[in-house]
């Protein structure tokens, strides 16, 4: 049917009709709202670049999960800003580490909601990388030879990792979602957590994580720039597309229960391809860099806060994302719910 037949102006003349056909709908459902928790009491350090997101000490970390949840929220991510950083980032899976303190805290006092672990060593390293840093003996050079003086260990990671997820779930984290980018780190994980009883506790694998400049604001938030060289020896390459179903592929195999695409808007049809291809939950991350952008733009007046953050949302949701990782989770709450 052509026009003057067709008219698909019909059905966008009011919001009632709009609303009506709409195919897409954003919910507070399915959201998942990062906290950065920190040691201390009564903390809120506001985070620069990342304009409404603070390190939270426990009990303010506590304060913003009851508010969460009032709002409808079902999710929080944690992260940990320890005390002390290590080469052993003992900080991450020690009983009383920052993160297992604060599941611990937000457990007893707002019961109900869903807490999901960030498993992964960078914010605990004292050279801010995600695993175990070997530095080699070759002689320093150029090109090559530099590029090699030092190695994120592989198998040696592993371990950490998988001792880190324990650790997590026996102070009650309701889901462990690994975000190193190690080979073989999901079945690690599985196996650990199946040995020490935790066999029915999910794992949301961040399956495919791009090597980003999109991560910057995250790492003043948590701490975590590395000291020297980058992560484009484990993270993915952003110019990849058909390695991003590898990653999601092994990671299945391995055992995770849901998966995820991280950045979320620049990488839109990874999102499409993993949910026509993969039957499992879907998340995206909508990043700190992403975040970013918008709050600038909106201060210096350039773009409407409130309706960009809505339409970045259900154009990954759109995509086929069915959980998201944002830092306007709270914002949709209340504007959505
Ligand atoms: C830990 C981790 C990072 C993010 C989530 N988990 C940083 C990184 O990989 O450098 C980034 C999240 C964001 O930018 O909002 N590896």
């Amino acid at each position: 049917m052509t026009f003057p037949v067709s008219r698909l102006r019909r059905l966008r003349r009011t919001e009632l009709m709009r609303s009506f056909v709409r195919e897409t709908r954003l919910t507070p459902e399915g959201l998942i709202y990062p906290l950065f928790v920190c040691p201390g009491e009564g903390i809120r350090k506001p985070i620069g670049s990342m304009p409404g997101v603070c390190n939270l000490s426990v009990d303010e970390a506590v304060k913003e999960a009851r508010e969460a949840k009032s709002l409808g929220l079902q999710a929080i991510i944690l992260f940990g800003l320890p005390a002390t950083k290590d080469e052993q980032a003992t900080g991450a899976w020690v009983d009383d580490g920052i993160v297992q303190q604060a599941t611990r805290a937000i457990k007893r006092e707002v019961p109900g909601l869903l807490i999901v672990g960030d498993v992964c060593l960078c914010e605990y390293m004292s050279h801010g990388h995600c695993g175990i840093v070997t530095r080699s003996n070759s002689v320093a050079g150029e090109g090559a030879a530099a590029a090699a003086e030092y190695e994120i260990e592989n198998d040696s990671t592993l371990e950490i990792l998988a001792k880190t997820a324990v650790s997590q779930a026996r102070a009650g984290m309701d889901i462990i979602a690994p975000s190193d980018m190690m080979d073989g780190r999901v079945m690690a994980i599985r196996d650990a957590l199946d040995e020490e009883g935790f066999e029915n506790i999910p794992i949301l694998a961040y399956a495919a994580k791009y090597a980003s400049g999109f991560y910057g604001p995250f790492r003043e938030a948590a701490d975590s720039t590395p000291q020297f060289g980058d992560r484009r020896s484990y993270q993915m390459d952003p110019a990849n597309f058909r390695e991003a179903m590898l990653e999601i592929e092994s990671d299945l195999d391995e055992g995770a229960d849901m998966i995820m695409v991280k950045p979320a808007m620049p990488y839109l049809d990874v999102i499409h391809a993993a949910r026509e291809r993969f039957d499992v939950p879907l998340a995206a991350y909508q990043v700190s860099g992403e975040y970013a952008m918008i709050e600038a733009a909106a201060r210096n007046g350039w773009i409407d806060r409130e309706r960009v953050m809505l339409e970045s949302l259900t154009s990954i949701r759109r995509a086929g994302a069915s959980m998201i990782l944002t830092y306007f989770a709270k914002d949709v709450a209340r504007l959505l719910g």
